[in-house]
C-alpha cells in the first residue's frame, strides 16, 4: 500500500483530512475524526473501507457508509477489560471522594482524623444499576459484584442472557433509577440514547446515589447534571466522557467538588491501545484485500443491534439482511453449501454455530439471488449476540 500518515498524537486538522483523503481506498480514523458526508465526498468513489480505532461508532455517518457500500472495521472486545477497570476506578474515586481527599492533603486542609470528614458511599450491600449491559457493561458488573453488591439491575432495549453471570435483574429504566445506589452508563451513543440522562432522569435517582458515565458525553444533558449535583438531587457524578471533549476549563461542572471528570481514558492502557492499533490496521488491510475483517461492524438498516433486539422474537422468525456481492464469495469457504433454485443452505455452519450457541440453533439460511437478500430463519438465536456476530463475521455480511 501507499500510506499517508498523520504522524502525530494530536487529531488531524479537518482541512488536512479533507485534502489528504482524496482518492484513498482505505481510511484509518480516530474517534476524534468526524467521518461525515463531507469527508466521504472528499475521498470519492475509491474509498472502500474505513477502520476506526474505537468501539464507539457515533463519529461515523453509518447510514452514508452503508449507502456507499463502504465497509467498516472497529475495535470491540479488546478494550472491554481496560474500560471496565477504569469505570470501577472512577466509581470508587467518585463515591469515596478521592480527588477531594488528595486535594486536602496537598492544600493543608487535613487538620486531623475526624469522624464525618470526607465520608462517601460504599459498594458493600448496595444496588448497582447498569444502563446498557453490553460487553463493557457486563465486564463492569463482573468487577463490581465481588465488592459485595447486593443487587445488580440493568436496563436496555432487551434482556440479556449473559446477565445471569452477574445475577442481573432486567428492569425498566425508572425502576433502575429509583432503586440504584450507583447508576453506571455504558450504552452506545445513538439517537435513542442522546440526552437520555436529563432532568427527569436525575430526578428519579436517590439523593444519595452516584452517577457514572464512561460511554459518551452526549448521553448526558450536562446542564441538567450540573443542576442535579448543585441542588443535591444526586450525591455525586464521575465522568470519563463529556460534551464537548475536551471540556472547556471554565465549564461549570469543573467547579463542583462532587463531580470527578477524567479526559476520556477508558481504554488507555499501553497494551490495550497497542492491541487496538493492530486490530484496526488488520481491519483496514482485510478491507482493502476484500477478505473477512477480524472485527467488522455490521450495519443493518443503518443500526447495529436492531436485528436481534427488535426484529427478532425469542422463538424465531425470519431475518432479512441486505448483503453485498462479497457474501457469496465468502460463503464458498464453507464446504457444505448447496444451491437450490437460487437459495443456499449451510449445513456445516449450522452445526458449528449450534455448538457455540449452546443449543440455540440456526434453523435455516438461504440467499435469494433475485431479491439479493440473505434470509435467516432460526430458532431462539438472536438472544445470543456473540453467536450472531460470529455468523455475520463468517459471512462478512455488510
Ligand atoms: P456493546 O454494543 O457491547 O454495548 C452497548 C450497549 O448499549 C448494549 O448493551 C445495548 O443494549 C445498549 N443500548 C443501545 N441502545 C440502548 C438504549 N436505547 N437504551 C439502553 N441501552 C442501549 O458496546 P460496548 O460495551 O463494547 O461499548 C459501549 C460503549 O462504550 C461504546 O459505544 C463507546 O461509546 C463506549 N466506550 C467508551 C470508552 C471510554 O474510553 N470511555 C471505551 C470503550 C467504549 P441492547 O443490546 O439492549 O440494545
Ligand atoms: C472507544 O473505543 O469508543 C473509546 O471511547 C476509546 O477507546
Amino acid at each position: 500500500c501507499e500510506v499517508s500518515v498523520w504522524d502525530s498524537d494530536e487529531p488531524v486538522p479537518r482541512c488536512d483530512l479533507l485534502k489528504r483523503v482524496e482518492g484513498v481506498h482505505g481510511l484509518l480514523c480516530m474517534l476524534s475524526d468526524r467521518i461525515d458526508t463531507e469527508v466521504l465526498d472528499a475521498a470519492g468513489p475509491n474509498l472502500k473501507v474505513i477502520s476506526t480505532l474505537s468501539v464507539g461508532f457515533d463519529h461515523l455517518a453509518i447510514d452514508e457508509l452503508r449507502k456507499r457500500g463502504i465497509r467498516l472495521g472497529y475495535t470491540p472486545d479488546v478494550l472491554t477489560d481496560a474500560t471496565a477497570e477504569l469505570t470501577v476506578a472512577l466509581l470508587l474515586a467518585t463515591a469515596r471522594r478521592l480527588p477531594e481527599g488528595i486535594q486536602e492533603v496537598k492544600s493543608g486542609g487535613w487538620s486531623s482524623w475526624k469522624p464525618l470528614w470526607l465520608c462517601g458511599y460504599g459498594l458493600s450491600g448496595s444496588t448497582v444499576g447498569v444502563l446498557g449491559l453490553g460487553r463493557i457493561g457486563l465486564a463492569i458488573a463482573q468487577r463490581l459484584k465481588p465488592f459485595g453488591v447486593k443487587r445488580l439491575l440493568y436496563t436496555g432495549r432487551h434482556p440479556k442472557p449473559h446477565a445471569q453471570e452477574v445475577d442481573g435483574e432486567y428492569v425498566p429504566l425508572d425502576t433502575l433509577l429509583c432503586e440504584s445506589d450507583f447508576v453506571v452508563v455504558s450504552c452506545a451513543l445513538t439517537p435513542d440514547t442522546c440526552g437520555l440522562c436529563d432532568k427527569a432522569f436525575f430526578s428519579k435517582m436517590k439523593t444519595t446515589a452516584v452517577f457514572i458515565n464512561t460511554s459518551r458525553g452526549a448521553v448526558v444533558n450536562q446542564d441538567d447534571l450540573f443542576e442535579a449535583l448543585s441542588i443535591g438531587q444526586i450525591a455525586a457524578a464521575g465522568l470519563d466522557v463529556t460534551s464537548p471533549e475536551p471540556l472547556p476549563t471554565d465549564h461549570p461542572l469543573l467547579t463542583l467538588t462532587n463531580c470527578v471528570i477524567l479526559p476520556h481514558i477508558g481504554s488507555a492502557t499501553y497494551s490495550t491501545r497497542a492491541t487496538m492499533a493492530k486490530l484496526s490496521a488488520n481491519n483496514l488491510l482485510a478491507g482493502l484485500t476484500r477478505d473477512a475483517m477480524p472485527s467488522s461492524f455490521v450495519m443493518i438498516d443503518g443500526q447495529r443491534g436492531v436485528y436481534y433486539s427488535e426484529t427478532w422474537k425469542p422463538n424465531g422468525g425470519t431475518l432479512y439482511l441486505p448483503v453485498s456481492g462479497g457474501v457469496l464469495a465468502n460463503m464458498a469457504k464453507y464446504d457444505q453449501i448447496s444451491f437450490e433454485q437460487g437459495c443456499f443452505c449451510i449445513g456445516d455452519a449450522m452445526g458449528r454455530f449450534q455448538n457455540k450457541a449452546q443449543g440455540q440453533a440456526v434453523h435455516c439460511w438461504r440467499y435469494s439471488v433475485v431479491e439479493k437478500k440473505l434470509f435467516i430463519a432460526l430458532t431462539y438465536f438472536f438472544t445470543n449476540f456473540q453467536v450472531f456476530q460470529e455468523v455475520l463475521h463468517a459471512l462478512e455480511c455488510l
